[in-house]
């Protein structure tokens, strides 16, 4: 059976052809605006112009007839626009133009239509339109949102590389099957990805090599070091997103929420090489020797990490061995602890009055114990941020003090931040190491030290479960 639809979705070629606007206000500008871009010849019919119009017919981008609408003018025209503020002009439109054949929209009137205009997505020359058949325009709206939001930018870049190579294409691979696997090649491969990094001559290189000799191009793998953020899977940008879902393989740490796993290809292979402190899971020449050997393997290999890869995260390390090793990788930053952490918890990390800058540093070095050489001197107009401190807490507040700071200088300790479990204990450099006992914390927590951590008392928006949140839950329990 065939199920009806309520308008099948065409694209319509305007250029060069005749459309007659009625109305020549707000309304009309805007339908104007997108069937100028179209390449229309539009005239407007009615009494008067708005400002911008009249500009638009004085440089004679639009034709004027300026009177009230007659049936006589629909006659000729590829379509007809009504987007008068009169009803009746609008109706007279629509029963002369149907009359006469000609396709109609009449600004929300759908009744009126028989052509509506959808919300566009525009990656030129990718062309999305999406219709609510006129039942709910605002949802429409909010999916054009979420769109404009999803197809990298890159994408239009990418649809205008393959135009150019489709002739070419189409000659040297007659047979569509192929000319098909080819394409995909393209669209999910190494082309597509040098073209949304912005190396376009890269993108050409790789697509001309495999066009030259399209059995023998190995296909190349790649590694990508991926930040997934601090725990809420919202917190992961796009880009991250994209590149997981076309992983073949991940290798994941014990900072990946499950949610932010469940995000990836059903089918991808997932290989957990998480560490506890001074419990390596998976040593590191081990990840890196896996990394190396999955990529050569001709895979996509998804290196996903806490926060961002390059922030405490040992991302450098894993990027110098791929370096050394000749295979191709990619960084894509996440959103640190720090950032995320701090947000969540309602304390801005710095603050015109209170903090004029920030320094991230580690609370446990490769044996395990605090650099406090790293401290230096503390300025009372700086906040810093300590990651993995939890177990040197203790030391680090007493030091902090020795170095200068007031005993009663505010610090907080934030456990599983911007997660459904976040908790929070604010005290001051004396008081917080009994705090944090008291109330068990737990890694992951990050400790947060200077007057910005006050602010929490007036900042703190995140509802944890305890206070009722229905935030995302951390971890994903392996290892
Ligand atoms: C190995 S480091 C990884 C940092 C990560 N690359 C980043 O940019 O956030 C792990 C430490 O980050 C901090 N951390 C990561 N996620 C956290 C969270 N959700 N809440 C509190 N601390 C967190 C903790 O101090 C934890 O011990």
């Amino acid at each position: 059976m065939i199920r009806p639809m309520d308008a099948l979705p065409v694209f319509f070629d305007l250029r060069g052809r005749d459309v007659l606007v009625v109305g020549g206000g707000a309304v009309a500008e805007r339908k104007i605006d997108l069937l100028l871009r179209a390449g229309a010849r539009v005239t407007v019919v009615a009494p008067g112009l708005s400002a911008a119009l009249t500009a638009r017919r004085d440089r004679g981008e639009v034709e004027h007839l300026a009177r009230a609408f007659q049936e006589s003018d629909v006659a000729g025209r590829a379509l007809v626009v009504a987007a008068a503020d009169d009803a009746a002009v609008n109706a007279a439109a629509s029963r002369a133009a149907q009359a006469a054949g000609v396709p109609v929209n009449v600004v929300d009137a759908p009744e009126l239509c028989t052509v509506t205009f959808g919300s566009i997505v525009e990656r030129e020359p990718i062309t999305v339109a999406i219709s609510s058949g006129g039942r709910a325009p605002v949802l429409a709206r909010l999916l054009k949102a979420r769109l404009e939001h999803e197809l990298p930018a890159a994408f239009g870049r990418l649809a205008a590389l393959a135009g150019k190579y489709r002739a070419r294409v189409k000659a040297r691979l007659p047979e569509s099957g192929v000319r098909r696997a080819f394409w995909e090649w393209v669209m999910h491969g190494p082309v597509a990805e040098a073209v949304f990094a912005g190396r376009e001559a890269e993108a050409e290189a790789l697509l001309e090599a495999r066009l030259a000799d399209p059995a023998a191009a190995p296909r190349r793998g790649c590694v990508y070091l991926v930040g997934a953020g601090p725990g809420d899977p919202d917190l992961m940008t796009f880009r991250a997103l994209r590149i997981l879902q076309k992983a073949d393989i991940i290798f994941y740490d014990r900072l990946i929420p499950k949610a932010v796993l469940d995000l990836a290809r059903r089918d991808a292979e997932r290989f957990y090489v998480g560490k506890e402190r001074s419990h390596h899971c998976v040593p590191q020449s081990q990840i890196n020797a896996l990394l190396i050997e999955h990529a050569r393997a001709g895979r996509t290999v998804v290196r996903l990490k806490g926060g961002d890869p390059f922030i405490f995260g040992r991302g450098g390390e894993e990027a110098l061995a791929l370096a050394e090793a000749g295979v191709d990788f990619q960084v894509v930053p996440g959103i640190t602890a720090a950032s995320g952490c701090a947000a969540y918890a309602g304390i801005p990390l710095t603050h015109r009055d209170l903090a004029r800058g920030v320094r991230f540093l580690t609370g446990h070095t490769r044996d395990g114990r605090v650099d406090l050489d790293l401290i230096g001197r503390p300025h009372p107009q700086e906040t810093l941020v300590f990651y993995m401190a939890l177990s040197q807490l203790e030391v680090i507040c007493r030091a902090l003090v020795e170095r200068g700071l007031p005993g009663d200088w505010p610090a907080a300790a934030i456990e599983q931040g911007t997660t459904a479990r976040q908790r929070v204990v604010e005290a001051t450099l004396d008081t917080l190491p009994a705090g944090v006992q008291a109330a068990g914390l737990r890694s992951p927590a990050l400790l947060i030290v200077g007057r910005v951590a006050r602010l929490r008392a007036r900042l703190g928006w995140f509802l944890d479960e305890a206070e009722g949140g229905t935030g995302p839950v951390y971890g994903h329990g392996a290892g």
